[in-house]
């Protein structure tokens, strides 16, 4: 979708649709508000009237904004009124999601070009720059369909003009590069959106290596994939392991360097889960829970999308990305429980279950990064565990950290970002459950407690004291039709792309090196 902004006036410009927002009418309050007489006058009184009718009340009920649509008897298209709620509860993200609810109205109704009026957006605490990003985050992204497989398509928005008129056309230039910024991220979201709704028949470990050597092709990053023999030399056995049963998919790692743009930048590593089918392995999981665990390839797909930005936005710290790739299915060559493996690290694993298979692979991803480029903090991001979803929902991403100033810098991206994280603790206890009798960790605990920190605490063993952070996005790395309705309207059907947005502001903030 293009994006742009426009000095002139959204309801003089007209494009196909014109969406202003609406906050929700005080209680007892029936006045017309005066700042919706220009609209009023585009609709002849026809906004007015369906006022005085309580048609428009502004409202966000069930977490979705109020859409009402006026065809302007003047011929300029329509003007869609967007409910943004009560004023007390306005934020960023509120605008996201009612850009998204616009640009879905629009959905098969013919509309090519919508306009949103920038003024209607911006109130306490929004500000106009928060505006501007959070209207581009939601047009591109409640704009997202994954059509690969449709034969047909409905219309969708083809082009979002943000109209500054005369209150904020002085700020062209600035807005013009909030919006450039916004929109590169919000394009790299789309990119790994496409890529990881991509079934597991199609986005085998060889072609999630394939797209890295695109993209680095396309950007000049050095690339570097790692098949199952140079695996086994380097000794990676947490991979070769879970990626043993697959007789057609051998497991792949993907390393990518992006150099960074700053003299004094910083190392950042970002680590990624990439199983491209998770069945459970010989510890099969029951049919409706295998159902979408092609998505479990999501963190390595984030670490694509957080790359593609970084790259086109030239950002200041050094990136590498790793992508560690299998598919965990039963088969005669498939690892089993009991079964003690050794990471690239030396460590060794007690495998008790062969479904807590993320974790096995991580651990040869951090290890190898810690030991070759000495980063100066690594952040993983997976899907780590169901226990996420009981902890935080679909919504919330889990962050687990043994570095307070690494998951402050995180938890200010979420902010900004609009990608929600909440930090959870991290203690001997976690330490001490995933020790293991045979072998120096285990994989799994034999009592259901704290399934997402055991997990945390497994992998924290494997970078060494490094300065850490653990992203687990089983929840909102994708919607499901059960769970669509309460995750936000920007989210689609399938892959979010969960993590790109909060990790490349991230980067974006990250202060120079010492
Ligand atoms: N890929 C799953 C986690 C998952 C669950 C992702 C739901 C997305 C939605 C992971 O590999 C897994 O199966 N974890 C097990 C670990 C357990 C066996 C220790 C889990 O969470 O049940
Ligand atoms: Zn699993
Ligand atoms: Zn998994």
């Amino acid at each position: 979708m293009k994006v742009q902004v426009d000095r002139r006036d959204g309801l003089a410009a007209a494009s196909d649709v014109t969406a202003c927002g609406l906050f929700e009418r005080p209680e007892k309050d029936d006045t017309f508000p005066r700042t919706l007489q220009r609209e009023d006058e585009a609709t002849r009184g026809l906004l007015k009237a369906a006022w005085a009718r309580k048609e428009v009340k502004g409202k966000r009920p069930s977490l979705k904004g109020e859409v009402t649509v006026f065809h302007r008897p003047d011929g300029k298209g329509r003007l869609v009124t967007v409910g943004l709620g009560h004023r007390s509860k306005f934020s960023p993200d509120i605008v996201r999601r009612a850009a998204a609810e616009v640009v879905r109205y629009c959905r098969g109704r013919g509309a090519r070009t919508v306009g949103f009026c920038l003024g209607t957006f911006v109130a306490d605490p929004v500000r106009v720059e928060t505006a501007v990003a959070a209207l581009v985050d939601g047009a591109v992204l409640g704009n997202y369909e994954f059509s690969k497989y449709h034969s047909t398509t409905e219309g969708r928005a083809e082009e979002a003009t943000i109209y500054l008129g005369e209150e904020f056309g002085r700020d062209e230039a600035a807005l013009k590069k909030v919006l450039a910024n916004s929109a590169t991220i919000a394009d790299s979201v789309v990119w790994a959106r496409d890529i990881a709704n991509l079934p597991a028949d199609t986005a085998s470990p060889q072609r999630l290596a394939e797209e890295a050597l695109a993209l680095g092709k396309e950007f000049g990053l050095k690339v570097t994939v790692f098949d199952e023999k140079k695996l086994a030399e380097m000794g990676c056995g947490g991979i070769l392991a879970v990626g043993g049963g697959s007789n057609g998919h051998p497991p792949r790692m993907v390393v990518i360097e992006y150099p960074g743009g700053a003299r004094r930048g910083r190392t950042v590593a970002i680590v990624g889960k990439g199983i491209t089918f998770d069945s459970g392995g010989i510890s099969l999981k029951p049919a409706p829970s295998m159902a979408d665990m092609k998505f479990d390839k999501s963190g390595a797909v984030a670490v694509l999308g957080i790359l593609r930005a970084a790259a086109t936005l030239k950002l200041p710290p050094r990136v590498i990305g790793v992508l560690c790739c299998a598919e965990n299915v039963p088969s005669g060559t498939s690892y089993r429980p009991g079964d003690v493996v050794r990471s690239f690290n030396g460590k060794t694993i007690e495998v008790l279950n062969t479904d807590a298979e993320g974790r096995v692979v991580l651990s040869d991803g951090l290890g190898y990064v810690v030991q070759q480029y000495h980063p100066d903090e690594v952040i993983d991001l997976a899907t780590l565990t169901g226990a996420q979803v009981i902890a935080l929902g679909d919504d919330t991403a889990g962050l687990i950290s043994n570095d307070d100033k690494l998951a402050q810098g995180l938890l200010a991206a979420s902010a900004l970002s609009g990608e929600p994280l909440w930090r959870m603790p991290l203690t001997d206890y976690h330490r001490e459950l995933v020790k293991s009798e045979v072998a120096d960790v285990r994989n799994s605990v034999e009592i259901p407690v704290a399934g997402m920190l055991t997990a945390a605490a497994f992998l924290e063993s494997f970078v060494g004291g490094t300065p850490w952070a653990h992203l687990d996005i089983a929840g909102p790395a994708y919607t499901t039709p059960r769970t669509r309705k309460w995750q936000p309207s920007y989210q689609n059907e399938g892959a979010t792309g969960f993590g790109v947005r909060v990790v490349t502001r991230y980067l974006e903030a990250a202060p120079p090196r010492g």
